[in-house]
């Protein structure tokens, strides 16, 4: 979610033949459900940011829970079941105001040994839109941040990528992903372009992922090291799809994305995470001229933000459910707040811990 401006690096291509044996990071391990937002209790545990877009400097404000809620902005649709989080496409905005958008923060935060699969119909995209699925520690850049989905304006391909402090690099070529954009995490580097890496097919994005029906995509936060896979509808495997209470990742196959721990050590670099979904619009990244002329004709504000909402009919999110794993009960933390969906045995211990702690983070 952390934006570059100036620099665009060349993808540098992993090594074509790839072993698992030889990929540190991605050893098989059990995790079993600790949380579920979906259907009609969806929206229960998340604080919505209440501000205008004062993190990326979007033209963008981040309503309230109760304007989200009485404008419709995040709402479960009765017919689908599903999450709706999107974009206000029903007013007109004057110069120099900004439109009214979606940014929530789940009150837990989970840590490392975590693994959490979110599971979507639609991604927003479109000229000025700038969607996140993605999760930080309240302390950025210390605690660090992993970004799972992201895109701007009309990309094609979803980018995947995390962001520290200095000191945490990939060391090729024991990235599992093809296309590596960059290998520093440092925010202080490249602009805080992050270390990047971008899913070769166009199913992770845009028009392409709504018309296969969209998709899964699964984080693991492991302390050998931080994977991302997704998988198209009709990829999906049945480890995922029979909505079982445990998982194993060595029913997933290869990520798509993947940070080891050989240039990076996880526990000094990252701590527990809140979930995030956000759209802001323009601001830092899809509104940087260079970026934004990329793939959009025109100027981002005036002639996408201001006047009328047509041009955000596809800025929403449409999700099934987001479902959280730990392995074995014991790093997962929870503001207080927050109730369990399925009981642990360590809750009560661990509940307490983050209790006051304001959960919408830093930067
Ligand atoms: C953004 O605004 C909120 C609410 O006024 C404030 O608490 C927060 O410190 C601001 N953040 C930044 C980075 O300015
Ligand atoms: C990353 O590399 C891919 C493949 O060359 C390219 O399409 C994409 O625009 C790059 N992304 C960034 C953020 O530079
Ligand atoms: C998935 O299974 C859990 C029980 O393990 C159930 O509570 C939940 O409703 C199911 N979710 C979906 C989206 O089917
Ligand atoms: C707003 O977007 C929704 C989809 O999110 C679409 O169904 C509707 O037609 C759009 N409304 C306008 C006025 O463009």
């Amino acid at each position: 979610m952390r934006s570059f401006t100036t620099t665009t690096s060349l993808p540098l291509l992993a090594s074509a033949i790839w072993q698992l044996a030889l990929l540190e990071g991605a050893e098989a391990t059990s995790y079993d459900m600790i949380k579920e937002y979906a259907g009609s209790t969806f929206f229960d545990d998340w604080d919505f940011y209440g501000n205008f877009d004062n993190l990326t400097n979007g033209d963008a404000i981040f309503v309230t829970a109760d304007v989200a809620s009485s404008s419709k902005l995040a709402y479960v649709d009765s017919s689908t079941n599903r999450a709706i989080i999107k974009v206000d496409n029903t007013t007109t905005v004057p110069f120099n105001e900004k439109r009214n958008t979606v940014r929530i923060a789940s009150k837990d935060r989970f840590e490392v040994g975590s693994l959490w699969i979110a599971d979507m119909y639609h991604v927003p995209y479109g000229c000025s839109v700038w969607p996140a699925w993605w999760s930080q520690a309240p302390d950025w850049p210390t605690g660090g941040e992993i970004d799972t989905f992201e895109g701007v304006n009309q990309v094609t391909m979803n980018q995947m990528g995390l962001h520290t402090t200095e000191g945490c690099t990939q060391v090729d070529p024991f990235q599992s992903s093809m296309l590596i954009n960059s290998t520093d995490c440092n925010y202080l580097a490249n602009d805080n372009e992050g270390c990047i890496v971008t899913n070769p097919t166009t199913k992770s994005y845009g028009a392409d992922f709504a018309s296969a029906g969209g998709g899964v995509f699964v984080t693991e936060f492991a302390e050998d090291g931080i994977s991302v896979w997704f998988f198209s509808r009709s990829d999906v495997p049945s480890s995922i799809t029979s909505n079982s209470s445990s998982l194993d990742t060595s029913t997933l196959g290869t990520p798509v994305g993947n940070w080891p721990n050989g240039g990076c050590d996880i526990d000094s670099f990252f701590e527990a995470q809140n979930l995030i979904f956000d759209i802001t619009l323009c601001g830092d990244f899809a509104g940087a001229a260079s970026v934004f002329a990329e793939t959009c004709s025109g100027t981002c504000y005036t002639d996408y933000v201001m006047g009328d909402g047509s041009n955000y009919a596809n800025a929403y999110f449409d999700v099934a459910s987001v479902r959280v794993f730990s392995t074995s009960g014991t790093n997962t933390l929870v503001d207080g707040n927050a109730a369990p969906a399925v009981g642990i045995s360590t809750w009560a211990a661990v509940g307490g811990v983050l209790a006051g702690i304001v959960a919408w983070g830093g930067l």
